[in-house]
């Protein structure tokens, strides 16, 4: 369905993504796996238009990405981010409509009961039901990332790409979050794309793993088959501190299954 081909990102000299090649699959749940500075979010950023690419190609559905057709494009891509980007001021439902304002005239902001509507059924499916009209400020983080999340589905993306979406939640709440977008994967068919940096999350969320490493990949293949060796190709010298994080988070994890 996307399909990116020798993906080069350079920012001035330094090379970010050196040729990176992979397609993302319909409805799977892929995780980009790496550690901090590993070009993650410059690979999403780059898959929805955000950045253009040095060179290389992507492709979706067929189309190649280009200038002229980057929005059309961007509309069938949802974006979740790790520090949620939502309007404290505003309430749920007003952001998770004002996802929308890059389809209408600035100008003119109107809202359809249609959308309404559309916009309250996202944001029950996140569990904020009762939440709706309560000032997103007054959330905590677990729920303002409900709101990022709802804002996604409400655009009815056929690709949600999340940057590190637990990144800033603590444990409990991370392993909602993905447990959310595992939901949304499977009742609505949307594709996911995750950038973790925890291997442990990696594991548990992702049907399939991308592994990179300076921008590079290192992996390519089903989260279960993924060794020791795979991993140290990932973290590098990081792969020590990682060890010792992965005990921590399987702990929680373990807890939560058993409790
Ligand atoms: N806009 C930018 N300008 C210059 N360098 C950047 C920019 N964005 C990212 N980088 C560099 O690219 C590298 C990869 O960054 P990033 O994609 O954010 O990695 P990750 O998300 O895996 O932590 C880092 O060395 C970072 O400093
Ligand atoms: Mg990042």
């Amino acid at each position: 369905m996307i399909e990116i081909q020798e993906l080069t990102k350079a920012f001035g000299g330094n090379i970010v993504l050196d040729k990176v090649t992979f397609s993302i699959h319909n409805r799977e749940f892929l995780v980009i796996l790496g550690s901090s500075g590993a070009g993650k979010s410059t690979l999403l950023r780059c898959i929805n238009g955000l950045l253009a690419p040095t060179s290389g190609q992507i492709r979706m559905d067929g189309t190649v990405y280009t200038q002229k057709n980057i929005r059309e494009l961007r509309r069938k891509v949802g974006f979740i981010f790790q520090h949620y980007e939502v309007i404290g001021n505003l309430s749920v439902m007003q952001n998770v409509l004002l996802g929308s304002l890059g389809t209408k005239s600035f100008w003119n902001v109107f809202f359809s009961r249609e959308e309404r509507v559309k916009a309250a059924e996202a944001i029950e499916l996140v569990g904020l039901g009762d939440k709706v009209h309560v000032r997103v400020d007054q959330l905590s983080g677990g729920q303002k990332q409900r709101v990022g999340i709802a804002r996604a589905v409400f655009q009815n993306p056929q690709v949600i790409l999340a940057d590190e979406p637990v990144a800033s939640l603590d444990p409990v709440t991370s392993l909602e979050i993905l447990s959310l977008l595992k939901r949304i994967k499977e009742e609505k068919g949307t594709t996911i794309v995750c950038n973790l940096h925890q291997l442990e999350y990696a594991r548990t969320f992702g049907e399939r793993i991308i592994g990179i490493r300076h921008g590079m990949i290192q992996y390519d293949g089903q989260a279960s088959r993924i060794t020791e060796a795979d991993i140290r190709n990932i973290y590098g010298n990081a792969y020590m501190l990682e060890q010792g994080e992965r005990e921590e988070e399987g702990r929680t994890a373990a807890q939560l299954v058993h409790s």
